[in-house]
């Protein structure tokens, strides 16, 4: 089971430093509700730092929320996966919805991101799903299989424990409109499948994660369905007891 929030683009520095000393006081209260469970965070680049000295003495890890795929060079305004590990990141959000909308990137550009982060020892979360008109359309599954593909295009021989793949449906992102445990769970096992044919056995050790208004009243709902290995909370991680309170949900699911 991992939790993941992600913070988008919210907290200043004394924010984030506020938030993850929160979480840390948090983690260690409930220590033992939370054993269960791997947690990590994404915040904004310029917070990475703080963040992770705040949530050193837990076991709460560090993410940034999108990389470029050069190690360095003449990219202003990037940020580069050596730049990530250096600020203490262990995993990486790649092709986020709001990434892909506002920002362009493609499956090509996912796929390329995952294997600069493998090569630099990050764990991708991929995030992957379809948008109302997409769903209604009929063309969920397609889309679905399309932006995993693409994702894992040059990942071959990576190691299953070494990627994330969040299904995350655009229509459920920040509407407080979540997927039914029915419908994650469906996609989630279509993905499942997808992954063995892309990674073979290991695809059982893939953490599949739900995202899209996971919060307390219905992560349970989702986290206990058999191919939902956890979550990517957006609003509700910016709260330490909120996003506490999911990953609390999700360990008891895992114990
Ligand atoms: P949300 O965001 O939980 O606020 O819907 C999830 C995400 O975009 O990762």
């Amino acid at each position: 089971m991992l939790i993941a929030g992600n913070w988008k683009m919210n907290t200043t520095l004394p924010e984030a430093t506020a938030l993850a000393e929160d979480l840390a006081a948090y983690v260690h209260e409930h220590a033992d509700a939370l054993a269960a469970t791997h947690m990590a965070v994404c915040p904004p680049f310029v917070n990475l730092e703080a963040t992770a000295r705040a949530l050193a003495d837990t076991d709460v890890a560090v993410g940034g929320q999108t990389m470029h795929t050069a190690d360095a060079g003449s990219y202003t305004g990037e940020t580069s996966a050596p730049m990530l590990r250096a600020a203490g990141c262990t995993y990486v959000i790649v092709g986020h919805s709001e990434r892909r909308k506002y920002f362009g990137e493609t499956d090509a550009d996912v796929g390329a991101k995952v294997a600069q982060a493998h090569a630099h020892s990050l764990i991708p979360i991929v995030c992957v799903g379809e948008t109302k008109a997409q769903r209604d359309a009929g063309d969920a599954e397609a889309i679905v299989e399309q932006q995993v593909r693409g994702a894992l295009a040059e990942a071959q021989g990576a190691a299953p424990t070494d990627l994330v793949v969040a299904y995350e449906p655009v229509w459920a992102i920040g509407t407080g409109d979540s997927a039914t445990p029915e419908q994650a769970q469906a996609m989630h096992a279509f993905i499942r499948s997808l992954l063995h044919d892309l990674v073979g056995d290991g695809a059982a050790d893939v953490h599949l994660l739900y995202g899209g208004s996971m919060k307390p009243h219905n992560a349970e709902a989702l986290l206990s369905q058999p191919d939902v290995d956890g979550g990517l909370i957006g609003g509700a991680s910016l709260q330490a007891d909120s996003f506490g309170a999911i990953a609390q949900i999700g360990a008891a699911q895992a114990a």
